[in-house]
């Protein structure tokens, strides 16, 4: 038999794209491919792009220069474009970047086997549709291999929001939830392999409305039928918008105990004005508000968010707005950005503000919630916590793993494995990590 061929994937961009990855590489190992980590062996790269930000989608032009002198080694090496900047630009990717055989966008990794023969055959293939049969379909036939203990699971993809900074609208599509039954299978199965902690995952994963017995199902419904699955011991979901955050969600924090006390819930800005012009559809306060009846669910619930600094016409005192309302929730977690323009989009015809000016307010965001991080994490020390190990530290008979707070942390002489879970009580605070010792 001939040697299998080779499949390099290099994934850009949210969890959603390691996801994808994964089931790209299960497309293609129904068509002879296995995976490799080095690029340099193998028969075919696929880049998986995002899309989100310009210097993300750039990234992807700047790799496929690196790859050209691979090709130029192996002329039978094929290279692929997946992800958003797949479909956002589709053809135009080869007409800037000759070497690209293949450019398939989120909603048709599927067909990936069919692109690859005629790629082979020295064709070009392009498949940036959205189309109407299910691609988690048929990606269901896929090995029993042995998995990590943490999984994502795509429930739900897409977004009907429109921010007007945002391009997820236009790459992924409208909002679709797949049916409860699929994700509950999908579940069994990754439990099945050795996963101990599912993420459940989608652009807007909290507006999930999947078809389920009795009718549509509401995230809330399925994490509780999530819940019964033995062996499945933790859950975990991103990413939400706060006007999604319904009652039977926020109730499930408090009473579901493997709903992980964690929660990803963006704001972008804490200026009204600012909020109206991004098309948010909340307020400051409402977010607040929200908070506050979330916190009330489960006190210990740790926050975080996602904020852009420089939207099209904010003004210091929007930013200072920003600032208090970072100030009044006090985040464990954030992810901030510098906006950026994204063609295409109805923020992108606005008065733009100075990169230095987006810059400097980037820096001192950040400085604020270095600040609330660092007190959120030491706040931890006392404490005893859930701890889930993935894997050795690099100390002999250390183990690290993620709390469930979803801090790292890391025990000496653990006398466990990868995928146990344990009680740890926290001993100490350190750089990007805790250290603890097992209780339990
Ligand atoms: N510029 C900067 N940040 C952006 N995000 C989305 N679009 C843009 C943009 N054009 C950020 C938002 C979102 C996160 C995934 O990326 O904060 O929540
Ligand atoms: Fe983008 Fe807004 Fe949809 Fe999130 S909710 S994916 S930021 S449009």
């Amino acid at each position: 038999m001939a040697d299998p061929k080779k499949l390099y994937i290099r994934t850009y961009g949210c969890q959603m794209n390691v996801y994808d990855s994964e089931r790209m590489a299960e497309a293609m190992g129904g068509a002879g491919y296995v995976g490799t980590d080095r690029p340099e062996e193998a028969d075919m790269i696929l880049l998986n792009t995002c899309h989100i930000r310009e210097k993300a989608a750039e990234k992807v032009y700047s790799e496929l220069g690196r790859l050209r002198s691979l090709k130029a080694d192996n002329p039978d090496l094929k290279i692929g474009v997946a992800g958003c900047v797949a479909q956002a630009e589709g053809e135009e990717i080869m007409r800037r970047q000759p070497l690209v055989d293949l450019v398939v966008g989120p909603q048709s990794y599927h067909r990936l086997p069919q692109m690859e023969a005629r790629v082979r055959a020295g064709e070009t293939a392009l498949d940036t549709d959205f189309p109407a049969d299910d691609k988690f379909d048929t990606l269901r036939h896929r090995p029993k291999a042995k998995r990590g203990p943490t999984a994502f699971l795509t429930v739900q993809e897409g977004c009907d929001k429109f921010c007007a900074f945002c391009v997820v609208p236009y790459t992924r599509g409208s909002e679709v939830s797949r049916p409860a039954s699929r994700v509950l299978e999908e579940a069994r199965d990754l439990v099945e392999r050795g996963v101990r902690e599912i993420t459940l995952l989608g652009q807007n994963v909290n507006a999930y409305h999947g078809a389920g017995e009795g009718g549509d199902w509401s995230l809330a419904r399925l994490i509780w039928a999530l819940d019964d699955i033995d062996g499945l011991e933790r859950i975990r979901f991103t990413t939400s918008h706060p006007n999604d955050m319904t009652d039977d969600l926020i109730a499930a924090h408090g009473a579901c105990a493997k709903l992980m006390p964690y929660l990803h819930l963006p704001v972008q800005s804490g200026s009204d004005r600012i909020l109206k012009r991004m098309n948010r559809k909340h307020t400051a306060e409402g977010y607040i508000r929200l908070i506050e009846r979330i916190r009330a669910a489960r006190p210990d619930i740790l926050i975080s968010g996602d904020f852009i600094t420089g939207f099209p016409e904010e003004t210091e005192d929007d930013f200072q707005a920003t600032l208090d309302l970072i100030e009044a929730v006090g985040y464990g977690q954030a992810f901030s950005f510098k906006y950026s323009t994204r063609p295409g989009t109805p923020a992108a015809e606005r008065g733009q503000v100075d990169e230095d000016v987006k810059a400097d307010r980037l820096h001192r965001l950040q400085d604020l919630i270095t600040r609330q991080q660092r007190a959120v994490q030491d706040a931890m020390v006392g404490r005893t916590v859930g701890v889930l190990f993935e894997k050795p530290g690099r100390l002999p008979g250390q183990m690290v793993g993620k709390s469930d707070h979803l801090h790292a942390v890391h025990v000496a002489d653990a006398g466990l494995g990868a995928g146990d879970l344990a009680q740890v009580e926290i001993v100490e605070s350190g750089a990007n990590s805790l250290a603890g010792r097992i209780v339990a």
